[in-house]
């Protein structure tokens, strides 16, 4: 296992738990090419933080010894990555051309109308932040929404958006209550 100290200057710790998952993937790789789990590594600390500040990802470096700014450019790459604190829900809309010939466009200006912001911005009651994706490999289905990277929405014209945003608010009503 890697003894790595993963306490940087500003105090970030990465839990023994998401060092044992950061662990497992670099275990995949050659030894000595540790830095090869770097995707994988940053998507284990933002599970952990919510997002991933400069402390985190020069957390995640110094445990794959790798240069912070190496970190900070594949962070910065890909919208999966949330390097700046995101609202409970991100909501990412693909809005490459396949998705925009489907009404993405459309749908984009539909979803920044109801919720009040525009593309990388969060909404006053802290909910939700609109992202614009690239191509999510289901141009079929377009328009496209991720769901906090994880859950893909399909077919999502007005009416399927405005079900979703209420899903998820009542979702997030609900998480309240039984904390
Ligand atoms: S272009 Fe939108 S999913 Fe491919």
């Amino acid at each position: 296992m890697n003894t790595a100290v993963t306490r940087n200057e500003s105090g970030v710790t990465l839990s023994a738990d998401a060092r044992a998952k950061i662990d497992r993937e670099i275990a995949k790789y050659p030894p000595g090419q540790k830095r090869s789990a770097v995707m994988a590594a940053l998507a284990v600390a933002q599970d952990a933080f919510g997002w991933l500040s400069t402390e985190t990802m020069d957390a995640v470096a110094k445990y794959l010894d790798m240069p912070p700014v190496a970190v900070y450019e594949v962070a910065s790459f890909y919208t999966m990555y949330n390097i700046e604190p995101t609202g409970r829900f991100k909501l990412t809309i693909c809005t490459n051309l396949p998705c925009a010939l489907q009404g993405a466009t459309a749908a984009a200006a539909h979803l920044k109308r109801k919720l009040g912001i525009d593309f990388n911005e969060t909404s006053a009651d802290g909910l939700f932040t609109l992202k614009q994706g690239e191509c999510f490999g289901a141009c079929g289905d377009a328009p496209v929404v991720l769901v906090n990277n994880k859950r893909m929405e399909c077919w999502m014209h007005a009416d399927k958006l405005d079900a979703l945003l209420d899903e998820l608010a009542t979702a997030a009503v609900t998480a309240k209550q039984v904390k």
